[in-house]
């Protein structure tokens, strides 16, 4: 087989840089290890940027983010028992979030995929990456027992933090930077109305709590809890009981709980590896980058990747030029380490550390009073929350 860009990786990376490419007629084929119903059942985040949604658009897949998406103007940070608005509309200058399940958007975007016709190859076992440095890599991988060779011009590695693109590059080229947290998130889905209509970030003695939505009919909250924590030792009454003590009296009375649906716990981690580009292996997404979850940086972070590869590959197939390839790894770190600066800082300043102790719980109360009582710094909140402007994207704005 042979195609123009080999995708590793469905997720929402590999599925929207695919849809992207196709839209300006750029052939590409996704390899993804595992079954199509198996990427759907993963539950993550769920607030998407402007940027993202912009992109979901060029690509012709934002209808239903439009439709169903809930807008939110603010959130809630809560401490010492007290909420306080933070307005990212107002404080943003106009800008706002869009609340809309992550599982949503990989069903549109791969529902988009098949009514395009275009190859998706599940279920590919064993795959390899040869030839990176190469002007003509090849993928090699097993399907049904079978050993296939797929060429291509260029691959994108979109095959999250475990996948076996960033693996392929020399270990004396790759850079890692690694901060792991000592709790992982105890995350509960259930159809129940959510507390309240905008996200609730709570600090308490107790650790923090996060109060969002996949719709009004439908909560997702999670709780932090110490590393080694197994889900089995959580019953759902328990997690509602926990809940409520993390809230303020107002929410902790409207809470309306009910049977999960999903219930699971995920490690916390700050990650970044370093360049994002070796030959013509692209990484994109979990596989270069992790973000700790507080603030929902992820999942955007893996959109703005694929928007500037997307860029760099009109540039390269319409005009010849290889500016935005050779610019790929910066223009991405720069905006990925802001984000990372931002949800290790939302991080740092919602959740208890062992090791601070009572006197980190002090200094973090004192900075949250500061926060939501100072202008300037209700801003840098608003504008990291509904995240940074993603410059030049010229090429991928006029597809659209
Ligand atoms: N070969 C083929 N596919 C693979 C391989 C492999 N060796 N290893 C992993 N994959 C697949 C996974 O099964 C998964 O479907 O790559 C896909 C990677 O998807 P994600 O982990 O969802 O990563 P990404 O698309 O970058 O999305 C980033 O996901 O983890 C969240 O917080 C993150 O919201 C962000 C988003
Ligand atoms: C979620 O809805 O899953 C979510 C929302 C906001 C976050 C993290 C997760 O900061």
């Amino acid at each position: 087989m042979k195609t123009q860009v080999a995708i590793i990786g469905a997720g929402p990376a590999g599925l929207l840089l695919g849809q992207l490419l196709h839209t300006a007629g750029i052939d590409n084929i996704i390899l993804e290890h595992r079954s199509a119903e198996h990427v759907l059942s993963r539950i993550r985040a769920g607030v998407l940027e402007q940027v993202a949604l912009d992109l979901l658009d060029i690509a012709g897949v934002g209808q239903r983010a439009h439709a169903e998406g809930l807008p939110h103007d603010g959130i809630e940070l809560l401490f010492q028992g007290q909420r306080h608005r933070i307005d990212l509309h107002q404080l943003s200058g106009g800008q706002r979030v869009t609340v809309y399940g992550q599982t949503e958007v990989t069903h549109d975007l791969m529902q988009a995929r098949a009514g395009a016709g275009l190859t998706t190859v599940y279920d590919a076992k064993d795959v390899q990456l040869q030839g990176i440095e190469s002007p003509s890599p090849t993928v090699h991988y097993v399907k049904d027992g079978q050993a296939q060779t797929l060429q291509c011009d260029f691959i994108a590695g979109c095959d999250g933090y475990h996948g076996v693109s960033r693996r392929t590059i020399p270990p004396s080229v790759l850079r890692r930077y690694e901060r792991v947290y000592p709790f992982g998130w105890l995350g509960v889905l259930a159809d129940v109305p959510p507390v309240s209509h905008e996200l609730i970030y709570a600090n308490t003695p107790r650790g923090f709590a996060l109060c969002s939505m996949r719709s009004k009919t439908r909560s997702r909250y999670y709780l932090q809890v110490p590393d080694g924590t197994r889900v089995e030792d959580w019953s759902d009454q328990h997690f509602w009981d926990e809940l409520r003590l993390r809230l303020d009296a107002e929410a902790a009375q409207r809470l309306v709980t009910g049977p999960s649906i999903e219930k699971s716990i995920a490690p916390l981690r700050s990650f970044v590896a370093e360049p994002m580009r070796h030959g013509r292996l692209f990484l994109a997404g979990d596989a270069a980058h992790i973000v700790p979850p507080t603030g929902a940086k992820g999942l955007n972070l893996a959109a703005s990747d694929v928007g500037f590869l997307f860029d760099a590959l009109i540039e390269h197939y319409r005009e010849g030029s290889s500016l935005g390839i050779d610019h790929y790894s910066e223009r991405c770190l720069r905006r990925v380490w802001r984000a990372e600066r931002f949800s290790w800082w939302f991080t740092s300043l919602m959740h208890r550390f062992p090791e601070t102790g009572e006197f980190g719980q002090k200094i973090q109360e004192a900075e949250l009073g500061y926060l939501v009582e100072s202008h300037a710094a209700s801003t840098a909140l608003a504008e990291n929350y509904v995240g940074l402007p993603m410059e030049l994207l010229a090429h991928a704005r006029q597809v659209g």
